[in-house]
């Protein structure tokens, strides 16, 4: 058995929070909106389409704001096509996918989306093959009072009262080549910067993102980012960071060195961090340009390159299936994330539902995958503040990913709740952990639940016929004894130890 002391200092204070770091992202491809968000025919469907089932889990998964309409889609996105009439929407070829685009389900579908499940939208334009024109219309749509063109347009479609998008993301991933419309940071940075200055004369209150890297492995990495920053700092409120980890044709024997694989994550911040403070020492500026994590997520396939099917409406499209392994990788991310909670103010994990998702649909039913859990806890109870806390364990090898911690835990404090909150997961693939915590700073405090994520196999998934295999149970072992925290955490597992203040 392994053995891990951890400490925690309530007087060192914590950082807050974003609520929005439990983001999600929906793009219109494959199944994610047809057959996923909306599918009129489903038997929980409302009378706008969207499918009851689904709702009921996104709520469950506590998903806070949500990214729309791409990705790569939004690169050739024509929101005027979206509006209206579904009765009159033109059918489209849609480039970035591949996919028929009906247009059934568009942006005031969205929206009715967003305000029915109380997720905070978030808006990406497109300047892939449009720019600041089309930008200002869209806005003008969405967020101006009635009396003018577009927001009158909006009323007449049924929609009186402005949608007020605060979010709004400048392009995708400009910087891949196999981006529609994918340009020079120079090039881009140009158009950003004119976009985002007439979005900002509008409203300056909106935020913007614009694009960073698509990740550490495009060439232009970092350099990309400074370039861009250099020229749009006085709009951006935000950079993107995208990281997809790759779990292709991962042998039994590289689990150990995959479940790592979110120190990747944590380098990459750390080099944007230091990108934006290096452009805001060079530039002499005085506020912050923060990071908006706004796609993440394990993968299986190549996914934002080349599209595996020809013009077919809402196909099977990167519907991966994640294992166990892969909801321990998704727990030490979403924990990478809220350990820069003082950068990262925003993340959207990629993707919402049936691409790469933590949920699943068939024609009749809804499921959760193993990733799923994880974000639900961690979205349920690891609101507030994120708290100083260090360990005392060992670590171990874990190849590209470097010399690793084989307990990886923060913790979490929600004054408003009144509860204190361990996430952990115990890396060993043979082992369990003994956990310590001296809490006696933190005075009148039960153990509430200490649930665990776990299975018996590390390839074990979920599927429709067996949906519960990979689950969270409430069986763990976490006890208080004289202020002192004791608990077993099992091997492979990934755990929630929730303290209440009585
Ligand atoms: O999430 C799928 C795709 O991955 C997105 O459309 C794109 O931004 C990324 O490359």
């Amino acid at each position: 058995m392994k053995k891990t002391v951890l400490h925690a200092d309530r007087y060192f204070g914590g950082t807050p929070i974003d609520k929005r770091i439990f983001g999600s992202f929906a793009e219109h491809m494959g199944r994610l909106v047809y057959g996923g968000m909306y599918q009129p025919s489903h038997a929980t469907a409302d009378e706008n389409g969207f499918r009851g089932d689904v709702i009921d889990l996104v709520k469950e998964q506590g998903v806070t704001a949500l990214r729309y309409p791409g990705g790569n889609f939004v690169s050739a996105y024509r929101w005027e096509d979206t509006v209206g009439d579904p009765a009159t929407r033109p059918v489209r070829t849609e480039p970035a996918w591949k996919n028929i685009e009906t247009n059934q389900f568009g942006l005031n579908e969205f929206m009715t989306w967003c305000r029915k499940t109380g997720i905070e939208p978030i808006m990406a334009i497109n300047l892939g093959t449009r720019g600041t024109d089309a930008a200002r219309d869209l806005l003008e749509y969405c967020n101006m009072p009635v009396g003018t063109k577009f927001s009158d347009w909006r009323a007449s479609h049924g929609f009186k009262d402005p949608h007020n998008v605060r979010m709004w993301c400048l392009g995708n991933e400009m910087d891949g080549v196999w981006q529609i419309g994918h340009r020079s940071a120079f090039e881009y940075g140009s158009s950003a910067v004119q976009a985002g200055r007439l979005m900002k004369r509008i409203d300056p209150t909106l935020q913007l993102v614009v694009c960073g890297s698509a990740g550490m492995v495009v060439p232009t990495f970092a350099a990309w980012d400074a370039e861009v920053l250099e020229q749009t700092y006085d709009v951006a409120d935000f950079i993107s960071v995208h990281t997809y980890f790759d779990n292709r044709n991962k042998t039994p024997q590289d689990s150990a060195v995959f479940l790592s694989a979110s120190n990747n994550l944590d380098k990459q911040i750390n080099a944007i961090i230091a990108t934006c403070d290096y452009v805001k020492a060079k530039l002499r500026k005085k506020t912050t340009v923060n990071l908006s994590v706004d796609e993440w997520n394990v993968v299986y396939r190549p996914h934002g390159k080349v599209p595996d099917v020809d013009w077919t409406f809402a196909p099977h499209q990167i519907e991966d299936v994640y294992n166990l392994e892969d909801a321990l990788v998704v727990a030490s991310s979403l924990m990478t994330l809220m350990r820069h909670a003082d950068r990262v103010k925003i993340a959207c994990q990629a993707q919402l539902v049936n691409v790469i998702a933590p949920i699943m649909t068939s024609d009749d039913k809804a499921w959760r995958q193993t990733i799923f859990y994880p974000f639900a806890e961690m979205s349920r109870w690891g609101r507030g503040e994120i708290l100083p806390l260090v360990s005392d364990g060992e670590t171990y090898e874990a190849g590209v990913y470097g010399t690793s911690p084989l307990l990886d835990a923060i913790l979490t404090e929600d004054k408003e709740n009144g509860t204190l909150t361990l996430f952990a997961v115990n890396r060993s693939l043979d082992e369990e952990n003994e956990i310590t915590l001296d809490l006696r700073q933190f005075e009148g405090c039960r153990v509430k639940l200490h649930s665990v994520l776990n299975s018996e196999g590390l390839r074990d998934t979920n599927t429709e016929e067996n949906p519960d295999k990979v689950r969270s149970e409430a069986r763990g072992d976490a006890k208080l004894e004289g202020g002192i925290l004791t608990a077993h955490l099992e091997k492979h597992s990934f755990n929630t130890i929730v303290l209440a203040k009585n």
